[in-house]
């Protein structure tokens, strides 16, 4: 064993789930990481605020990624968390959600790995799952819908995407499609799916900045779903669904459904 090697033994990295934000969505086991960590390289999705709580020695590294920009290149975070660990630090990873749903922990994981240093992850509450949640969507339900499939809605250069499993999701009403990174992309994908024959009332909901105070939900008809969150300026984070279950009143008895009006 080499020198370097023995270095790398010595730290290692935790990639932490943080979940969509909320402080109390974070498991006990990534605070329990937290709270042991000599160096956090944080997100900016996910619950900063915990940072707050953490002892003064904590080195933290905030890294955060805004939409179409990112802050630190992705080669760069990955040599942070190699350097550190060799330093022989308890390095912990945060992430938004998940850190293996469009989280790029799989890189992280592998460039560790590649350098010889002990990696671990704690898996996170994802938006995907949990943002509809808490805005009242539930992405199966008994006699509704019993599938669901999550994309993001860019390609690596920013193109609106939507492969043909995505849309026959929506064109045969057969699963929940959930988009993360969507919301700049809404009117192509409204498009794309329209024109695979969508019926034009499928329900969308979109929820933005989900688990914060913050948190709103924007409800339309498919057919004019990119106008209305023009009108009402949804921003990123958000969580786009199409499908049954994104109607309002979806969760009410049945035969106590409200007959939805097209919102729009
Ligand atoms: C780079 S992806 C990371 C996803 C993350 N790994 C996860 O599992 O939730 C970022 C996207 O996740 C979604 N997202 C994350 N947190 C969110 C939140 N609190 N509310 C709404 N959308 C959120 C948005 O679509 C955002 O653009």
């Amino acid at each position: 064993m080499t020198s370097a090697d023995n270095e790398a033994a010595a730290g290692r990295v935790t990639l932490v789930g943080g979940g969509p934000g909320a402080p109390d969505l974070l498991t006990f086991r990534g605070w329990r990481a937290l709270i042991q960590a000599d160096v956090v390289v944080t997100d900016r999705l996910g619950p900063v605020e915990v940072l707050e709580d953490l002892g003064p020695d904590v080195e933290i590294i905030d890294v955060g990624k805004t939409p179409g920009h990112h802050a630190v290149p992705q080669e760069e975070i990955n040599a942070l968390l190699v350097r550190h660990a060799r330093l022989g630090k308890h390095v912990v990873r945060l992430k938004g959600g998940d850190p293996f749903v469009f989280g790029r922990g799989g890189e992280e994981v592998a460039a560790c790995r590649g350098a010889g240093v002990q990696v671990d992850v704690v898996p996170g509450v994802s938006s995907a799952l949990a943002v509809p949640a808490l805005a009242g969507v539930p992405l199966t339900h008994r006699g509704t819908t019993a599938a669901f499939h999550v994309v993001t809605g860019h390609t690596r250069d920013g193109e609106a995407v939507l492969d043909d499993v995505a849309v026959s999701c929506v064109t045969t009403r057969t699963a929940t499609l959930v988009i993360l990174m969507g919301v700049s992309a809404l009117p192509g994908i409204v498009r794309r799916l329209l024109d695979a024959g969508a019926e034009p009332t499928t329900p969308v909901a979109i929820v933005e900045r989900g688990s914060t105070p913050e948190q709103r939900v924007t409800r339309a008809a498919l057919d004019l779903a990119a106008k209305r969150a023009d009108e009402v300026g949804v921003s990123s984070p958000a969580v786009i669904v199409i499908g049954d279950v994104a109607a309002d009143g979806v969760l009410e008895v049945p035969g106590e459904r409200t007959v939805g009006e097209r919102s729009g």
